[in-house]
């Protein structure tokens, strides 16, 4: 496994993958490796010939200085998990090495970055758009991989490549929860003891969620009653709790409203002070 620092030498490898015709997979990550990244990088060294991994602690998608400065960082502990899992290459560059330049590009990316998280973080999307097109620009992977822990943000994603003209296959991969069903993230470190020990009634309270559909309450109901029972957890607070297309991103008035992928509840939850997401498929 090579480590990478530089784009240059990205772009090289790359470039000499592509005109041998061989397949390139790439796993965009921030570090701090879990289980939930694993699933992915597995996935991903499955279907491709050359798997290229990313770590980065992209600046441009923080919206909160205290989140960037306390996000972990494990930049050995990475090098050597992705060792393991047969990684070909590890980018981990510099924040200059990204950004000689800051980037100034909007990227036009619509109603599926207006709500929900891009609502409540506010240029968190386009920052995403910023550090994902460039890597898809010098990676030109055959495939590359996104958790659905993260939906929304793989819907954004799919508009940005859409604009951009990139049409490599993106790999929606399903959520990797702990055994009581809290969904892995690399912010879970943050939780104390007690915030641990609810976060799991997350998952709980949205599975329970699928039965007052089966009762007949429409998706807003839904959502409202269900924000409401976390809310009565002590300890948990829901940002915001809406039950959405799962393409357009876009509230749906009823069940049948949903496009070919159906609904998805979508929730922001803090425990702990520590900003916590998850989702549900109905
Ligand atoms: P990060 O939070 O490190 O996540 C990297 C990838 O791992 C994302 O696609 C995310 O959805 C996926 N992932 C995280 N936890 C998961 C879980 N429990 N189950 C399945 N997949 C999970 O998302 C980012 O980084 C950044 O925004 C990035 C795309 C790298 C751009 O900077």
């Amino acid at each position: 496994m090579e480590i990478i620092r530089t784009v240059k030498r990205l772009e090289e490898i790359c470039r000499a993958a592509g005109e041998s015709g061989k397949s390139i997979g790439l796993v965009p990550t921030m570090g701090a490796l879990h289980a939930g990244h694993k699933s992915l990088v597995d996935r991903a060294r499955k279907e491709n010939d050359i798997l290229v991994v990313s770590v980065f602690v992209n600046p441009t998608q923080f919206n909160n200085p205290d989140d960037l400065r306390t996000y972990p960082r494990t930049e050995e502990a990475d090098s050597a998990m992705l060792e393991n899992c047969g990684a070909d290459y590890v980018f981990m560059p510099t924040a200059e090495e990204i950004y000689p330049e800051p980037d100034t590009r909007v990227f036009d990316l619509g109603p599926v970055a207006e709500v929900m998280e891009g609502a409540m973080r506010p240029g968190h999307f386009n920052g995403v758009a910023q550090i994902v097109s460039k890597l898809f620009a010098w990676v030109r992977p055959t495939r590359a991989y996104f958790g659905e822990k993260d939906f929304q943000q793989i819907a954004v994603i799919r508009k940005m490549a859409a604009l951009e003209g990139f049409d490599f296959d993106i790999v929606a991969c399903p959520i990797v929860r702990e055994a009581d069903g809290l969904a892995l993230s690399s912010r879970n470190v943050r939780l104390t003891a007690e915030g641990r020990a609810i976060a799991p009634q997350i998952h709980s309270l949205l599975e329970k969620s699928r039965q007052l559909k089966e009762q007949g309450l429409k998706p807003a109901e839904v959502a409202r009653a269900t924000a409401e029972a976390i809310d009565s957890v002590a300890g948990l607070t829901t940002e915001y709790y809406q039950i959405v297309d799962a393409l357009t991103m876009q509230p749906v008035d009823d069940w049948s409203d949903a496009g070919a992928e159906g609904t998805v509840g979508c929730v922001t939850v803090y425990c702990d002070n520590v900003r916590l997401i998850d989702n549900i498929r109905y």
